[in-house]
């Protein structure tokens, strides 16, 4: 694209599903709170549409939904400064994912590798809206207009689907309309693995809980996870070099950086030569000093839900009132007759 300039603007979102992991909150939350800070106008979803891709029993999508609101909200998203609200709340989402859908080739989708990762060998058996799931996300990104949309490493390839799409769109209509979201995905613990295998991302999802912080984690679980955590029998190496083949080691070191705000480097400057018999500990009390404040927090707001529950209305909003606009311009662009208007 050339001419067109758009403002800074992020977006991201996060699925209520299940409960939310410390690779949620190093990969995301966290990075959030951080652009509130910086020249964007900042827009966070809770994206149930994204959620009922898979099967979610009603009341636990209720709770997870506000979970995750109460975790953004625990964790510094202040909702004055950003724009914070459920994707169901703002219908105008569905409505450019189904255009997108028109955008999107089949062959793009094929190449998803979390679709992928998620259906298995069971492909044919899942929901039709688990393979368009991409586009619908492009939708998210799109119909703000956002330029940055800050994630973890796992959902790179969906941004860069995102911008596939904006591209096709701009392209097939002649129009400079959407722009080129860029992913950001900045810092340590981008990619926050398994506790029990270092070579599976760390989710919501996997089998057992002790491979897996959750935000709601209490301190006592925290430290026998860590403690379990698998590791090689080396101590730590004094530069990031020595964890090339060490994954395990290589996602705790990354994970203390992530939670302590600093670089491995820096980590490995202090722990190199130090066995797991020292930094375990030193970790499960960094992640429980960083952590204890935002459950507390979000025991409390999960105790008001109600509280939750207006500033989700509230945000949808505000939401509403970029997103209108951007789409019927979308429908224009393409020809529709919009004539209730
Ligand atoms: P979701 O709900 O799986 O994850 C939310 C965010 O957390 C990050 N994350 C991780 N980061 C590092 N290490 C991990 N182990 C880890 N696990 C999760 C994810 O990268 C993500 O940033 N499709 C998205 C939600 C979405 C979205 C959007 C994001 C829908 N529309 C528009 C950005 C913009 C998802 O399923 O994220």
């Amino acid at each position: 694209m050339s001419g067109r300039t758009f403002a800074p603007r992020v977006f991201s979102g996060i699925k209520p599903s299940g409960g939310l992991t410390l690779g949620n909150y190093l990969g995301a939350i966290k990075r959030w709170v951080a652009m509130q800070e910086e020249d964007y106008e900042t827009i966070y979803c809770v994206v149930d549409l994204h959620a009922v891709t898979v099967w979610q029993d009603p009341a636990d999508l209720h709770r997870s939904t506000h979970e995750v609101a109460a975790a953004m909200l625990a964790s510094g998203i202040d909702p004055e400064r950003s724009i914070l609200f459920n994707q169901s709340q703002v219908p105008a989402h569905a409505e450019l994912g189904w255009l997108f859908n028109c955008v999107a080739r089949v062959g793009w989708m094929n190449r998803m590798t979390q679709f992928k990762e998620k259906a298995g060998k069971n492909a044919e058996k899942q929901s039709l809206g688990l393979y368009a799931y991409p586009s619908l996300m492009a939708a998210d990104i799109l119909l703000y207009h956002a330029t940055h949309v800050p994630v973890g490493e796992d959902q790179k390839q969906h941004v860069e689907l995102t911008r596939d799409i904006a591209q096709k769109f701009n392209h097939d209509y002649g129009v400079e309309f959407f722009p080129m979201p860029e992913p950001v995905i900045e810092g340590p613990a981008m990619r926050v693995m398994n506790l029990r295998d270092g070579s599976k991302k760390m989710s919501k999802s996997g089998e057992s809980d002790m491979e897996r912080i959750n935000m709601l984690d209490d301190a006592d679980t925290i430290a026998k996870k860590f403690k379990k955590a698998r590791t090689d029998p080396e101590p730590l190496p004094s530069d990031v070099a020595g964890l090339a083949d060490r994954p395990e080691a290589r996602n705790l070191v990354e994970i203390y950086a992530g939670l302590a705000d600093t670089t491995p480097e820096a980590v490995l400057a202090e722990f190199g030569g130090a066995g797991w018999g020292t930094f375990k500990p030193a970790l499960a009390e960094l992640a429980v000093e960083k952590l204890a404040p935002i459950s507390t927090e979000m025991q409390r707001l999960l105790d008001a839900p109600d509280e939750i529950d207006r500033l989700l209305a509230r945000g949808a909003e505000r939401a509403e009132t970029i997103a209108k606009p951007i789409l019927e311009q979308t429908f224009d662009i393409m020809g529709f007759v919009r004539s209730r208007r």
